[in-house]
């Protein structure tokens, strides 16, 4: 099992700015280009490149041969011009001399099939040849580079589990033994933890469990629920492998692996609590009108990963992917609101995938800073402007936003209720209902942090639990305490249904917060695609009225003394309560039994927030955000505008917008896709920001 290291000192990046470049691939280009690049790049307003996150290769063309000098040249031509490095150890891919020499080490799919070399990432995360020679590729840069001083930290491998998160192969299950020996001790324990009498499933031996590879029909869940922490396990010690050697031979350099934002297959809070500092690759589909709220909240990790700690948004894209099936390139001014939403959420950094448009390979067709046409490019023109804007943004380097309200991410819930075969239905996805929530949050104009299910709550009037499939004890009491404290809580439904050996609890959900939410489950209930059922909530006179329950809901009964915020109207659960809230403490627990429509979500959440004593916003329009990042004096506060058409933000206090450097009027208008960026002196309540409608010439 992993060991997680108690590193409670965290090293700094070293770059005096906010970090505004992309990854760099020079090693695709020559060196007559590299001196264009740098040019281009200071032009750009360029202060950190990453690289040479894919050069494994060209670095030690043959087993113990090194060509350094190659990246010797273009790290110092990058350091005289003043450009920070983000360095990889260059592990994120096998040299195809080590694979062949050792093909035991590429990775297994759930088939049983070995992945072949030809694209990147070919290797198994648990094989012990790649992480010796990890390793030992990791030391020698860290030998040759840790002292030059344009390093900025150390960036390893690369987006971990992009391709390969989980591993069937033979030495994976040998590993996966050894996971399960330590969690359980003996067999005995994994066959009790494991309910091996469901279908004839005793295990007499430990050489007799595998990875869970396709079998004739659903698989023991409590096998793929640890299949999942086990894989996320066996590389968080691939990148402990790296880190302690970093730690030894450069003390003193930051490191960090870059995230792909809610990425299921990595537990996140383990990953971020090994690094110094957490770095995010987004990419929000330009094609969706409504991504950036998604990114609102993958920024919230982001930031919450480190407990509020101002986090890098690595890579980006610049205008289409080309990953995609079709890749819609970014409307004229997506590229700043997007990098400055980033911003706005705590990320010192804007950085793209890549600087310079690929020529040949799989992602020639992938937009860069500096496009296919060069200096005339689009990408490079709106690239350059928001690199020399994002200077005015100095001051809000290293402050932290201000949020009043969290959502509770919980990997191991998240893997238990899509993970498992065999669920009530298979249209409650943890993610979808995440985002769900945290849209209707958003949109009645919310910041929102995230939380692990265990707290700290502290900082918060309002904690939403999504959803919470999996519930022990500790999960309960941090909940509890929360709202005995006066905290608002609202937990979503399938929640506490199970233990973490994916055993129902006892009297069924809502298991451990029973008692907390005064209600219980009788049986969940969903709902046949196509059909839709009603909930009746609250008062029709306080602007309530009905509430559209697509595809889940449950038959729950609720204690004396619960308040039924909602009950259903329609179908044989009429008149069943369907939304609670329970007076605890000095707050309140409520349950929601049902998914339900993005109006019904904000119908319910506007309640809540009134009850907890937030403000809410009337008016409401999805793409008009505002977010307040703080340090002791000085608030700033972004507003944003998504859309393309031009919204009116009423301000509680005036203020300095730094990218214009006027005075900002009461109510700020922006035009489509613009940005206001407000300093004013730091109030005691977090700036709640409301929509107004534009004046007639906005609207003209
Ligand atoms: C990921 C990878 C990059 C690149 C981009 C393209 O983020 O880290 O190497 O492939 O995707 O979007």
């Amino acid at each position: 099992m992993t060991q997680h290291r108690d590193d409670e000192r965290i090293r700094e990046v070293r770059i005096d700015a906010l970090a505004y470049g992309g990854d760099y691939n020079p090693d695709q280009w020559s060196e007559e280009t590299w001196h264009e690049d740098i040019r281009l790049m200071k032009e750009a307003g360029v202060t950190m490149v990453s690289l040479p996150i894919f050069s494994w290769p060209q670095l030690e063309p043959e087993p113990g041969v090194y060509d350094w000098g190659w990246l010797d040249r273009i790290i110092d031509l990058l350091h005289e011009a003043g450009i920070r490095i983000d360095l990889a150890t260059a592990t994120a891919t096998p040299p195809s001399w080590l694979l062949r020499e050792h093909p035991e080490m590429g990775p297994w799919d759930s088939e049983g099939h070995r992945l072949e070399f030809g694209s990147r990432q070919t290797y198994c995360p648990s094989s012990p040849i790649w992480r010796e020679n990890v390793a030992r590729m990791t030391r020698a840069m860290a030998e040759r580079y840790g002292e030059h001083p344009g390093l900025a930290m150390w960036h390893i491998s690369n987006e971990y589990g992009d391709h390969v998160s989980r591993c069937w192969c033979p030495e994976s299950a040998r590993h996966f033994r050894r996971w399960l020996q330590h969690r359980y001790g003996d067999l005995d324990g994994l066959n009790e933890a494991w309910g091996v009498n469901v279908w004839g499933q005793r295990y007499t031996s430990w050489d007799h469990i595998e990875t869970p590879k396709k079998a004739p029909g659903p698989i023991n869940p409590t096998k793929l629920l640890d299949f999942e922490r086990f894989s996320s396990d066996a590389m968080l010690e691939l990148f402990q492998i790296e880190i302690d050697v970093l730690r030894e031979v450069t003390p003193d350099i930051a490191v960090t692996t870059n995230f792909m934002s809610m990425f299921r297959d990595l537990d996140y809070w383990d990953f971020a609590a090994v690094e110094d500092i957490v770095t995010d690759d987004a990419y929000p589909e330009p094609a969706d009108p409504t991504s950036h709220v998604g990114a609102a909240l993958n920024y919230g990790l982001m930031r919450s990963l480190k407990g509020g700690r101002p986090w890098l948004l690595l890579e980006s894209s610049a205008s289409a992917t080309s990953w995609r099936d079709i890749n819609v390139p970014k409307a004229p001014g997506k590229i700043r609101v997007e990098s400055l939403q980033a911003v706005a959420h705590g990320s010192d950094a804007v950085m793209f995938f890549q600087w310079r448009q690929a020529k040949y390979g799989q992602e020639k067709f992938h937009s860069s800073m500096l496009g296919h046409r060069g200096e005339r490019s689009r990408s490079y023109q709106e690239t350059k402007a928001l690199g020399l804007e994002l200077r005015k943004l100095e001051p809000v380097r290293g402050t932290r936003v201000r949020s009043r309200v969290a959502l509770v991410v919980d990997w191991d819930s998240w893997w238990g209720s899509s993970a498992v075969e065999s669920l009530p239905s298979q249209r409650l996805q943890w993610a979808q209902q995440a985002r769900a929530w945290h849209r209707a949050l958003h949109t009645l104009g919310h910041p929102v942090d995230t939380v692990r299910a265990t707290g700290p709550f502290d900082k918060y009037d309002v904690v939403v639990v999504p959803n919470l499939y999996i519930a022990e004890h500790p999960q309960a009491e941090a909940v509890r305490t929360f709202v005995e404290r006066g905290g608002h809580l609202i937990v979503g439904p399938f929640s506490g249904v199970v233990d973490a050996t994916e055993k129902v609890h006892d009297g069924g959900a809502p298991g451990p917060l029973r008692d907390l939410l005064g209600i219980e489950v009788d049986e969940q209930w969903p709902i046949a695609d196509g059909l839709v059922e009603r909930i009746a909530y609250g008062s029709a006179d306080a602007g309530h009225g009905t509430i559209d329950v697509p595809s889940w809901a449950e038959w729950i009964e609720a204690d004396a003394d619960v308040d039924v915020r909602g009950r259903y109207a329609s179908g044989v659960l009429e008149g069943l309560p369907a939304v609670t809230r329970r007076r605890s403490g000095a707050g309140s627990a409520s349950y929601v039994s049902a998914m339900l429509t993005p109006d019904g979500m904000i119908t319910v959440f506007a309640d809540l927030l009134r009850a907890a004593g937030l403000p809410v916003r009337d008016q409401i329009d999805v793409n008009a955000e505002a977010v307040t990042r703080s340090d002791d004096q000085t608030d700033y506060t972004f507003l944003l505008n998504h859309g393309a058409q031009p919204v009116a933000l009423r301000l509680p206090a005036s203020g300095i917008d730094l990218l214009t450097g006027a005075e900002a009027a009461d109510v700020v208008e922006l035009d489509g896709y613009g940005a206001a960026v407000v300093a004013s002196p730091r109030a005691a309540e977090i700036p709640f920001i409301t929509l107004t409608t534009p004046t007639a010439k906005e609207q003209a």
